[in-house]
């Protein structure tokens, strides 16, 4: 009838109002979007598709029965990023301070369902209060609801979740479960416990910038992934995220269109390894030697900076890159480098992208902080990660490639389809110093010139050990190659290895060591 469509008119009015003029302004005087300026900043212009606009809670305690906004919170549907399907969620501040009840909890659940069944993205756009006070456990249920989903849904769609304004308590765990975090400077926070609590137990005073803005969690917790200046560059690094990464786990990401040159070795690469061995070099100059121009997205920037991970094109098609980083620590392996690149490698595993290893590692982080917090099981977090990946994997070790580091970092005996060497690699148990002091060390506290007599072992180990020959030999490498004909041979590689299968042994799960 037509006062149904008047209606109809009047709900659709409202429900795009959220809370009303007065907290969207509010909202944006903190510098920030309302939840639909978000979805519109990211879905291609008109593809979005809303799924429960009139969606209204059903508490009755604390006076909500005389309050009710159409949504209940939060704006959910789907929509395209490039031409490509996504779903959305975007918490609407305005409403209740975004605050998660029931129906609220039930909106979410059901795009992931569609995304599950579908194979689609889901992109979470996270900005609440937490669970909504006046409903007590149904929110808890809701919350509950969202993370048995989000741990449903792990390694079948990409799950991304942008940190837009307060997460916290409870609501942290659904974005902790998800693929990749990012946060925003200065308006976002993530904690379980605020500082208020953390001032009455702990005694510490700290503001909610310090406790989980996105500078800390971006240096010293690693718990995002990418720390944005604002929001609408967190929005377009998910965009970038979404282009390399495909629809879900039966899907390849699709390569963009890519004309062969005549001539693909880079020069530049012959002149990237310092000649002293010890000195320290920037492997993101390497990887830029090798990718298609400028499409290095990194992932973890500025956390476990001794190894590097993100991912790139070659060729036009998609790869994850992992390379230990000489110019921190020497890139050497500790937990967080574990534990940072063991995530990227199982990510790229999920979603079939391949994965391409530059190795310069001095070995292990050595010390009683590193023992106690327990290297070992961590470490072992990388190598699991590795042995179980069945996606196309190569190796190129640039220089150092030590000790068990050696063979953690997708060594041809854990599965790696290839493995090249530069000349200036050096595959050995240790540094020729190190290595010379043992094994000789009788032979040196016995010379007339020890120190002549350990530079005379120095160089006997390095001669033999410290080159990349030695593991040609027995097929470890299958190929030393000049550092400019890298970008070459991965291209043909990663071609040849593009159909390849490979499969677990039969199992309920692995138990890799958390
Ligand atoms: N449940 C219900 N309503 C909530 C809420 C929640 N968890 N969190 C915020 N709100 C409401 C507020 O009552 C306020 O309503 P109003 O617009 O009608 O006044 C609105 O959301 C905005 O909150 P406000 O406190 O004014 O915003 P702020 O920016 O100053 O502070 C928070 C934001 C999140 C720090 C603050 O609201 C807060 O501490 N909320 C509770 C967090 C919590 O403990 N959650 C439960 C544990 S999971």
């Amino acid at each position: 009838s037509l006062s149904n469509i008047k209606i109809l008119e009047q709900k659709n009015a409202e429900a795009l109002l959220g809370g009303g003029p007065d907290r969207i302004d509010a909202q944006h005087k903190k510098g920030k979007l309302t939840a639909r300026e978000r979805v519109d900043l990211l879905l291609d212009p008109g593809s979005f598709e809303e799924i429960g606009k009139f969606v209204m809670h059903r508490s009755k305690d604390f006076g909500l029965d005389k309050e009710y906004y159409l949504g209940d919170g939060v704006v959910t549907g789907y929509g395209t990023v490039n031409g490509r399907l996504v779903y959305v969620f975007s918490q609407d501040f305005t409403v209740f301070g975004g605050s998660l009840s029931e129906t609220h909890a039930e909106k979410i659940v059901k795009i992931m369902d569609l995304a599950m069944k579908n194979g689609a993205p889901v992109i979470g756009l996270n900005d609440s209060g937490g669970a909504r006070i006046q409903e007590g456990v149904v929110s808890l249920g809701g919350y509950a609801d969202i993370f048995y989903k989000n741990t449903l849904a792990s390694g079948v769609i990409p799950q991304i979740s942008a940190v837009m304004g307060p997460c916290a308590g409870g609501a942290v765990y659904s974005p902790a479960i998800t693929d990749f975090i990012l946060m925003v400077e200065n308006t976002s926070y993530m904690f379980v416990t605020g500082p208020n609590v953390v001032k009455t137990v702990t005694h510490e005073n700290v503001t909610s910038e310090e406790l989980g803005g996105a500078s800390t969690h971006s240096t010293k917790s690693g718990v995002t992934h990418f720390s944005c200046a604002n929001e609408a560059e967190c929005i377009n690094n998910i965009k970038a995220l979404l282009s390399y990464i495909p629809q879900n786990c039966e899907d390849t990401t699709p390569p963009l269109p890519y004309e062969p040159t005549e001539d693909e070795s880079r020069e530049i690469l012959n002149n990237l390894i310092p000649e002293n061995t010890n000195q320290p070099y920037d492997m993101r100059e390497i990887i830029a030697g090798i990718i298609d121009a400028d499409s290095f997205l990194e992932v973890h920037k500025n956390f476990g900076e001794n190894i590097v991970v993100g991912f790139a094109r070659l060729a036009g098609r998609s790869i994850g890159i992992v390379g230990n980083q000489p110019a921190v620590l020497a890139g050497v392996l500790d937990i967080n480098a574990s534990t940072k690149a063991a995530r990227f490698v199982r990510f790229c595993d999920c979603f079939n992208i391949p994965l391409l290893v530059l190795e310069d590692v001095p070995g292990f982080l050595p010390g009683t902080d590193q023992e106690w917090r327990g290297i070992i099981s961590n470490g072992a977090k990388l190598l699991y990660a590795f042995c179980e990946a069945t996606v196309p994997r190569i190796t190129v070790i640039t220089r150092k490639a030590y000790g068990g580091a050696y063979d953690v970092m997708n060594s041809k005996h854990i599965g790696a389809d290839l493995n090249y060497a530069w000349p200036t690699a050096e595959i050995a148990v240790m540094g020729a110093k190190g290595a010379a002091e043992i094994i000789f060390k009788r032979e040196i506290a016995a010379a007339e010139d020890p120190e002549a007599k350990l530079a005379e072992k120095i160089e006997e180990y390095q001669k033999k050990f410290a080159t990349p020959f030695r593991a040609a030999h027995r097929g470890f490498i299958d190929e030393v190659i000049m550092p400019a004909e890298t970008r070459t041979k991965l291209i043909k590689a990663f071609k040849m290895l593009e159909n390849k299968v490979d499969q677990l042994p039969r199992k309920k799960h692995g138990n890799i060591p958390l």
